[in-house]
């Protein structure tokens, strides 16, 4: 499948997505927001692809924000719509049963920063700059940024982010959750990639099961998400994996995971 906006590489079982207009820092217009959303719902199905990675094209951004060009077009209905599909296509990503990682590389502002927020994981360059700036052009996160960054990191910390609009630097990110982990940008695609590839040896099924107990019991009461736990654990038990898992570790041997 050809792309005009992002770029795709699948190695060994992982997908290194790129968002690439650099000369815009990646902005993300409609046509783009539609290209990642293709490369995901292909990459559901896709028995080769085992995990992913998102990056930003060039060396100053992983994405600057939705396209304020575009932005600057919208109606109450125009502007609602938009919301609405980005929020769709980012949700897409958060309930992917496959690990997600965000190799945070520059500016990750605005709807760049809520993409990295629906990622699972998310790694940072020492040089990252993240932030939700939307209140500065008059507007809020509409992506979802809203409702994750205040789960993510809590209410005020959230709101003082966006109702200030600023921008904190990678080291400020990782003090308050909101990124996992920073290193040096010269490692920053080596070091996601060896945590996906982590997660792809460890047993898929389970992978999958942890993703949405979190993600979708995270929505939930918790007795409620505790329910989701215990059925999914109660699945896992069928499954040749975890048989396999619980063998391999008797047999003191690695275990040899099928997805099945
Ligand atoms: N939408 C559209 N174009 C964008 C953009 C966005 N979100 N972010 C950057 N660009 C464009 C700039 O207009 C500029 O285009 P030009 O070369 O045709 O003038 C180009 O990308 C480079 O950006 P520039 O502002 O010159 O780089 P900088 O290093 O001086 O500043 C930022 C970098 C990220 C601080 C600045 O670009 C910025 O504030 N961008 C907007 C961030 C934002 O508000 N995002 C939320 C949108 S809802």
């Amino acid at each position: 499948m050809a792309y005009e906006n992002v770029r795709t590489e699948v190695r060994d079982g992982l997908l290194v997505l790129t968002i690439d207009r650099p000369k815009v820092l990646n902005a993300l217009n409609a046509a783009t927001m539609e290209e990642i959303y293709e490369v995901f719902a292909a990459a559901r199905s896709d028995e080769k692809v085992k995990a992913v990675i998102v990056t930003g094209g060039g060396d100053k951004a992983f994405v600057a924000g939705a396209d304020i060009g575009e932005l600057a077009q919208k109606t109450p209905t125009t502007g609602k719509e938009t919301s609405e599909r980005g929020q769709f296509i980012l949700s897409f990503i958060e309930r992917f049963p496959k690990p997600v990682i965000a190799a945070i590389n520059g500016f990750a502002l605005g709807g760049g920063c809520e993409l990295a927020l629906a990622c699972h994981i998310r790694i940072a360059s020492e040089k990252a700059q993240l932030g939700l700036p939307e209140v500065t052009l008059g507007i809020i996160p509409g992506y979802g940024g809203t409702q994750r960054m205040a789960r993510l990191l809590g209410k005020g910390k959230a709101l003082e982010l966006i109702c200030t609009g600023d921008r904190i630097g990678a080291a400020e990110a990782e003090r308050i959750g909101l990124v996992n982990k920073v290193v040096p940008a010269d490692q920053l695609m080596a070091t996601a990639e060896e945590m996906a590839r982590k997660i792809m040896s460890r047993g898929p099924l389970a992978v999958r099961a942890a993703i949405e107990a979190v993600m979708s019991g995270s929505d939930m009461p918790s007795a409620e998400g505790q329910f989701l736990e215990a059925t999914l654990f109660g699945l896992l038990c069928a499954s040749e994996d975890t048989k396999e898992g619980m063998k391999a570790f008797l047999e003191k041997r690695p275990a040899n995971f099928r997805g099945k």
